[in-house]
Formats: structure tokens, C-alpha cells, sequence
């Protein structure tokens, strides 16, 4: 279980994030939405200790974060893995793909070199990846197949918690769907618990049974994802979300219908 309990970080004496506060049960899953700047990335990097809190805590399965000591980083790394928004260095360029789904097993398990071989054609077939890609080097991913393999990269060491940091962001609606698709699957199948951040609330019905809605760093409201369409209970604020994401699509099918109108 996670908790996140009277989270604050200020930068340069600005406050970025105040007072934030939630738990992730077991095979939970939440969604952190919010515009840009909202401080979604900051609680991402606090809580995979890449940052540290100006007050406030994360405990994981009652174990706070760790500060100092490879052992108390490689325990909480082994429980949370994060696939990132801007995702260009998390495989190393210089090396094959094969060798970059190899590292964290080398880092984290046991396995011997057999094993792993097992394990990475494994994570590769669940991600929906050709094996013939392993001998390429990553820059000659396309977006898609990218963002898939970052994927298999977290999730390879069977991680219980799993943060996704609008990793859907840069890829077409079709792509999109089915990351999102790939993701309800892997966290069914495994009773992952995952927290996805996103600024799009149109991505979460399906994938994540709670919203957290953040502004400026503040936590807004939290309510159980079937509630996001009841608009008496919704802040004003969701809802403006809620119709921006809606007004897009309307805007994107009308293009859509013009275009195949224009066109044929
Ligand atoms: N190292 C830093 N120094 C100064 N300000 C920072 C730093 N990191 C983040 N911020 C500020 O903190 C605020 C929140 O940034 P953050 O990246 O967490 O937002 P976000 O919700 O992830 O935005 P986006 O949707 O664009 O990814 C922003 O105003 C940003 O400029
Ligand atoms: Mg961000």
C-alpha cells in the first residue's frame, strides 16, 4: 500500500506542491489529472525519491523513502518503477534493446543469463513487441513501439506499484487506446497497482478506479471515477477539465468528418 500523507515541496521558496494526500491500496489504481504545471511530474519524483519533500511523507507497505544506502534505494525501486513522460533517455541509446530490458534484471534479480532471456522474451511478447526489435538499438523505435518497451522495462522486475507519467501523451489516438488497453490488461492480469498521471481526464474511466484533480499543486477533489460525470457533486474545476477534454474530441471528430467529406 502507498501512502502519501501531508506531501509538500517548495522550490526556491515557491510552493509546488501543498498539502497532498492519498492512499493506494494493493492492486489500486489512481489517477493524478491536472493542466500543465499542476505538480503532477514533482509528486512523481518525490515519490520515486528523485526529489526530497520539504515536509510531509511516502511510506510504501510501511517503509518511508529511502535517503541514503544502495540497499534502501534498491528495496523501494524493486516495489515502484515509473515510466516517464519524456521517455529519450530511459533506454540507453548506445545499447540494444535485449541489453536494455537486461539491465534492470542484472541490477535486481538473481536471475542467471538464461533466465533472463526467458524473462525478456516474456515482458517483450506481453508488451505486444516483435523479437526480431531486440538486436536494434532504441533510436530506431518508433514512438509507439518506444513507449512499449519502456514499459517492459518497468514492469520486468514485477514491480507492485507502477507510475505512469503521461506516458500516452505523445503518441496518436489509436496508439493511445491501445497503451491504455495494454495497461488494463497487465495490471488484471498481475493485481498491479498503478498510479497514472495524466492531464487528459478522458483517458482514466476503465483504467483507474479513483481521480485525484490537482491546481497549482493542491489537491482539488478525490472521488471514485463512476462519480466523474455527476456534476452536482463534481468542483467547478473538474469540470472544466472535463469539457475542455470533451470539446477537443468534438472538434477532432468534426475535422475528422470534413476531412473524409473533403476528401472523398
Ligand atoms: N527544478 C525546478 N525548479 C524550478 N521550478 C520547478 C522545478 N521543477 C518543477 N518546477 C515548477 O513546478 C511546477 C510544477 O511542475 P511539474 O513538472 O510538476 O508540473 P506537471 O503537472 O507535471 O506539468 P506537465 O503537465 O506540463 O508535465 C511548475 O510551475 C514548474 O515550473
Ligand atoms: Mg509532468
Amino acid at each position: 500500500m502507498l501512502q502519501v500523507q501531508r506531501l509538500c515541496k517548495e522550490i526556491n521558496g515557491r510552493p509546488i506542491l501543498s498539502d497532498i494526500n492519498f492512499v493506494i491500496e494493493d492492486g489500486g489504481s489512481l489517477a493524478i489529472v491536472g493542466e500543465s504545471g499542476s505538480g503532477k511530474s514533482t509528486l512523481a519524483q518525490l515519490i520515486m525519491a528523485l526529489k526530497q519533500p520539504t515536509s510531509g511523507q511516502v511510506l510504501f507497505n510501511e517503509r518511508s523513502l529511502p535517503r541514503k544506502g544502495i540497499k534502501s534505494y534498491k528495496e523501494w525501486y524493486s516495489d515502484i518503477q515509473i515510466v516517464f513522460q519524456n521517455t529519450a533517455s530511459t533506454l540507453n541509446p548506445a545499447m540494444s534493446l535485449y541489453r536494455c530490458l537486461e539491465e534492470p534484471l542484472i541490477n535486481f534479480t538473481n536471475l542467471k543469463r538464461r533466465e533472463r532471456r526467458d524473462k525478456i522474451l516474456e515482458y517483450l511478447n506481453k508488451v505486444g513487441l516483435h523479437r526480431d526489435l531486440l538486436k536494434h538499438r532504441p533510436g530506431k523505435l518508433s514512438g509507439g513501439q518506444y513507449q512499449r518497451a519502456c514499459l517492459a522495462k518497468a514492469l520486468i522486475i514485477s514491480p507492485k506499484l507502477l507510475i505512469c507519467d503521461e506516458i500516452v501523451a505523445s503518441l496518436d489516438i489509436v496508439l493511445q487506446q491501445q497503451m491504455i488497453e495494454l495497461l488494463m490488461s497487465i495490471q488484471k492480469e498481475r493485481g498491479l497497482s498503478l498510479l497514472f498521471i495524466t492531464h487528459d481526464l478522458s483517458l482514466v474511466p476503465g483504467l483507474c478506479a479513483d481521480i485525484l484533480v490537482m491546481k497549482d499543486g493542491k489537491k482539488v477533489e478525490q472521488f471514485n471515477t463512476s462519480a466523474l460525470h455527476n456534476e452536482e457533486e463534481r468542483d467547478i474545476y473538474t469540470i472544466t477539465l472535463l469539457k475542455s477534454t470533451e470539446s477537443l474530441e468534438t472538434t477532432w471528430k468534426q475535422y475528422a468528418t470534413h476531412d473524409n467529406k473533403s476528401t472523398g
